[in-house]
């Protein structure tokens, strides 16, 4: 049942997210260690600073973060987080676990990413069921968390497909407030989207338009979402498109007020004033030595160039397809042979699930292959790197002549957009056309079907042999672009149109 908070408490803004901006390790010593928590969420929403006065609601991901949660009085220490108002929901382990690997990474992640192989998966079975009740106790928990957290009239911003449901729950609880939705995955296409159970589609739905808004990060996405509200909630469903404003999806649950849902588009960009400084901090300029030396080859024009990639070990990442389109350039043009050197580096993820351990084992298969094919005692094609280094990954950014970045399909893809801002040379951009920055980047990026490996040796050759003074300048442009919604900005535009 609805209820007002007691008056003159609680918080104005707030975000929930499953991943926070700080996750603990407990030492053997029992001291807690913690650090910036990952990804590309946690990027965007860390720019919001402390000076917003946010309080940042997350999940405890491990036994560290549980420990600190045990210690911490309400919101977790000021030092740990930079400053920003963190409170972390120490939601039992196995809901959790059930929730994020068994429903959220699983299921929603596989939908939005269109990841089945539809012959095997997914198959809806009782299991299903039992991990999708855990679902909706996580997000309850949310919802009853910022519930008691915020003041009343709050702007509360809700993040992504862990927590599709908690909008409808908190408005349930908390009509009073102003709720937003962000994804910052894609959104599947209704025929795809139909693989859900229906009831199951119908509760997705209708938990993110209990939202005032739902967000998304391309125009794409959002006409995709739209789309499978009309296609699952046919009827139960009005959608509105006024002339150059965003469409707005009214829903009238059963004996309730009408309710409007705008959706929004905000493509977040890269940091470019933190991007540029860190990553001429000296912990950069020495990953930048010992990665020189690793690359090997001789100084000036005639130098080895570079192919970087960097990505969390995911399967939508397609890196695996990325290597064999590096061995086919190897293969078809010999002239590249000993001249260029891919920096592949592909962090660990995901490895609660078996499919994300057989993923990160091929990758390290495939690249041991073209080592083993193609290198000389001079010369490693293949540089792959496993160990998340963000210092070192900002190195091989300043070193690129070329980024790869050709994900089968991603809602963003920031390391698209943080190479050309940092590289020193000004890097040529080969970009899958499934990601959604290729709607900001199209233009000066060399666009690839991530599937046609060929078709993306061919855009590697093009990229290595663009002439200068065209790769500087499609670089500068596509760092323009890239920086056009910069996180603190991306926030409060979303801020301002949610009090509207
Ligand atoms: O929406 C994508 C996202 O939630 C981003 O935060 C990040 O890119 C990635 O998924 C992180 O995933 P996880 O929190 O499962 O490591």
């Amino acid at each position: 049942p609805a209820r007002t908070p007691a008056a003159g408490r609680g918080a104005e803004v707030l975000v929930a997210s499953n991943r926070g901006p700080v996750a603990y390790t407990v030492g053997a010593d029992g001291a807690l260690t913690a650090k910036r928590g990952g990804g590309g969420l946690v990027s965007g929403l860390s720019a919001i600073g402390p000076e917003t006065e946010a309080v940042w609601v997350c999940a405890a991901l491990g036994d560290g973060d549980r420990e600190a949660v045990r210690r911490a009085d309400g919101e977790l220490p000021a030092a740990d987080t930079g400053g920003q108002r963190v409170r972390m929901l120490d939601i039992p382990a196995e809901v959790h676990a059930a929730a994020y690997n068994g429903i959220a990474n699983s299921v929603l992640w596989f939908v939005h990413h269109m990841l089945y192989q539809t012959p095997l998966e997914p198959s809806f079975d009782t299991e299903f069921r039992e991990r999708w009740a855990a679902y909706e106790a996580y997000n309850a928990a949310f919802a009853e968390a910022l519930d008691r957290a915020a003041a009343p009239g709050a702007a509360v911003l809700i993040q992504d497909y862990h927590l599709a449901l908690a909008p409808g729950m908190l408005r349930e609880r908390r009509p009073d407030l102003r709720i937003g939705h962000f994804s910052h995955t894609p959104w599947a296409p209704p025929e795809y989207f139909a693989l859900l159970p229906d009831d199951i589609r119908e509760r997705l739905l209708r938990g993110m338009l209990g939202a005032d808004r739902a967000g998304f990060l391309t125009r794409r996405w959002a006409a995709a979402f739209v789309a499978c509200c009309t296609a699952t909630l046919e009827t139960r469903c009005a959608v509105h498109h006024s002339d150059g404003e965003a469409p707005h999806v009214v829903t009238a649950p059963p004996g309730q007020e009408p309710h409007t849902t705008q959706i929004g588009v905000h493509g977040l960009g890269a940091d470019a004033e933190f991007l540029r400084e860190r990553a001429h901090r000296p912990d950069v300029d020495e990953r930048l030595t010992a990665l020189r030396a690793q690359i090997g080859g001789g100084a000036g024009p005639e130098r080895r160039r570079t192919i970087v990639r960097v990505d969390r070990t995911e399967l939508s990442k397609n890196i695996v397809r990325g290597l064999h389109a590096y061995r086919r350039l190897l293969a078809d043009r010999p002239e590249w042979r000993e001249r260029v050197v891919h920096l592949a580096f592909a962090y660990p993820s995901r490895q609660d699930l078996a499919v994300y351990r057989d993923y990160t084992a091929e990758v390290r298969r495939v690249a041991e292959e073209i080592n083993a094919a193609y290198g000389t005692p001079g010369w490693q094609p293949v540089v792959l790197h496993v160990k998340d280094d963000f210092a070192r990954s900002l190195a091989a950014y300043r070193l690129a002549d070329v980024a790869l970045v050709n994900p089968i399909r991603d809602g963003m893809n920031l390391v698209a957009k943080e190479v050309p801002v940092v590289s020193d040379a000004g890097c040529a951009l080969v970009l899958s056309r499934e990601a959604g920055a290729h709607e900001e980047l199209g233009e000066d990026a060399l666009s690839v079907n991530p599937y046609d490996i060929n078709a993306t040796a061919d855009a590697l050759h093009a990229a290595l042999s663009m002439p200068e003074e065209e790769r500087v300048g499609r670089c500068a442009r596509l760092a323009d672009a890239a920086t056009a919604l910069p996180p603190a900005r991306w926030f409060t535009e979303q801020l301002t149109a949610l009090r509207g």
